[in-house]
């Protein structure tokens, strides 16, 4: 049955909202921008609604992924459907495996597991957007506070060690927005 719950929050995560919407328009949302599926990407090439609901979409699969793992198997399978919602996302089967970079995954999973946390770190991520203006450094910066902030908090070492992994896989997905901060090429909103 576990297994069954952790497969279905893999395919959860790989429903890739922002893709879904941008086809929705007649956009292939890959072509367009950063290239990513995310939320960020498609409020810059389909506007705020589109990307508020892609963030809505992809929040929620990682809330969700959660909630199933806490139902059916209690706080020893939770960690196991919220990775595998995030893999899902991030390496998705329906798109051959070129997937998003988790921060709204991620929100949404750490929303049901460190609700606390994960609020500093949005807060964290609103003061690094406004005060640079890159979306992909205050993500970066906020994935990375979470384990601080589940620290902090007195969270379980299990649960402080998934954030440190959710962090540099986040990173890792950022390596194309790393090279663009560095070359001063990295778009700025607003
Ligand atoms: O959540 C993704 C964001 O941090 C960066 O998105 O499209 O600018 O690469 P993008």
């Amino acid at each position: 049955m576990a297994f069954w719950i952790v497969v279905a929050s893999y395919l959860i995560g790989s429903i890739p909202a922002g893709y879904l919407l941008g086809r929705a328009r007649g956009v292939d949302i890959r072509q367009h921008g950063s290239g990513n599926i995310g939320a960020t990407n498609v409020w810059r090439t389909l506007g705020p609604v589109y990307g508020a609901v892609a963030l809505l979409g992809d929040a929620g699969k990682g809330a969700l992924a959660v909630w199933l793992g806490r139902h059916f198997g209690g706080h020893g399978l939770e960690l196991a459907t919220a990775l595998a919602a995030l893999a899902g996302h991030s390496w998705p089967v329906f798109l051959g495996f070129k997937g998003g970079k988790i921060i709204a995954t991620g929100l949404g999973v750490f929303l049901v597991l460190a609700p606390l946390a994960a609020l500093f770190a949005l807060g964290l991520w609103l003061v690094v957007v406004a005060l640079f203006r890159y979306v992909s450094l205050g993500s970066m910066v906020a994935a990375l506070s979470v384990p601080l902030w589940m620290f902090m908090l007195h969270q379980p070492a299990p649960y402080v060690a998934f954030g440190v992994l959710v962090a540099l896989i986040a990173v890792y997905k950022h390596r194309s927005n790393i090279k663009r901060l560095l070359e001063g090429t990295e778009p700025k909103i607003g």
